[in-house]
């Protein structure tokens, strides 16, 4: 039980808001593995996300070695094209350095409310995964590059891009560094109305 104070002042009310304040976005990363069932304790809070109508839309693929070095040539492909050779072998330079990737996608719906909704589940799903990863230590990025909309990434994984699309690849490993973040004062995004 926490020891009784003023709203936002518990002993577990600071932890849980200092966890949420200094999670941060990072992409360097120490050369040092992390623990698959971390991650797979992670994925199971993930899921605890709040879900209308309980359609649980999440998937999560977690790479092995195999398919992560797939994905770096498959990055250096993407970028080479779209930009030029150096710039495509810079960015698998940076993907090959990311010790843990993770890709979540949410279910396909035709309805579109729905679809939205499953969407927002996924989201908060991911934000539980990642506060939780924080909480071990472990730091992340959330990414939505080009990869993740190409159907040769999605070859590559077996996902039939009918049923299934990507919420984000998450890269994860212990951070060299974290970096600094600001966010608005919270008077310009409140309206309090009587
Ligand atoms: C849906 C989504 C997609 C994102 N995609 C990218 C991305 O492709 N590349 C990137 O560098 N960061 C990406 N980010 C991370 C944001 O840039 C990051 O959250 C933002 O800079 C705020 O930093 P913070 O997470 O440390 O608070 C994404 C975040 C979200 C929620």
């Amino acid at each position: 039980m926490s020891e009784q104070l003023p709203d936002g002042e518990t002993r577990n009310l600071r932890i849980i808001a200092e966890r949420i304040r200094s999670r941060r976005t990072t992409n360097l990363f120490k050369n040092q593995a992390v623990s698959r069932q971390l991650v797979l304790d992670a994925i199971e809070l993930a899921r605890w996300a709040p879900n209308h109508h309980l359609t649980e839309p999440w998937h999560f693929y977690l790479f092995g070695d195999e398919m992560k070095a797939a994905s770096v040539d498959l990055i250096r492909t993407i970028v080479t094209e779209r930009k030029n050779a150096d710039i495509g072998e810079h960015k698998a330079r940076v993907a090959a350095a990311v010790p843990g990737w993770l890709l979540v996608t949410c279910k396909k719906s035709a309805a579109e409310l729905l679809q939205r909704e499953d969407y927002a589940s996924c989201c908060c799903a991911v934000q539980n995964l990642l506060l939780y990863l924080s909480e071990a230590g472990v730091a992340s990025k959330w990414a939505t590059g080009p990869i993740t909309r190409d159907p040769r990434f999605f070859d590559l994984l077996g996902i039939d891009s009918e049923k299934e699309f990507v919420v984000g690849m998450i890269w994860y490993g212990y951070p060299k560094m974290l970096p600094t973040q600001t966010r608005k004062d919270v008077g310009e995004i409140v309206t309090e109305t009587d």
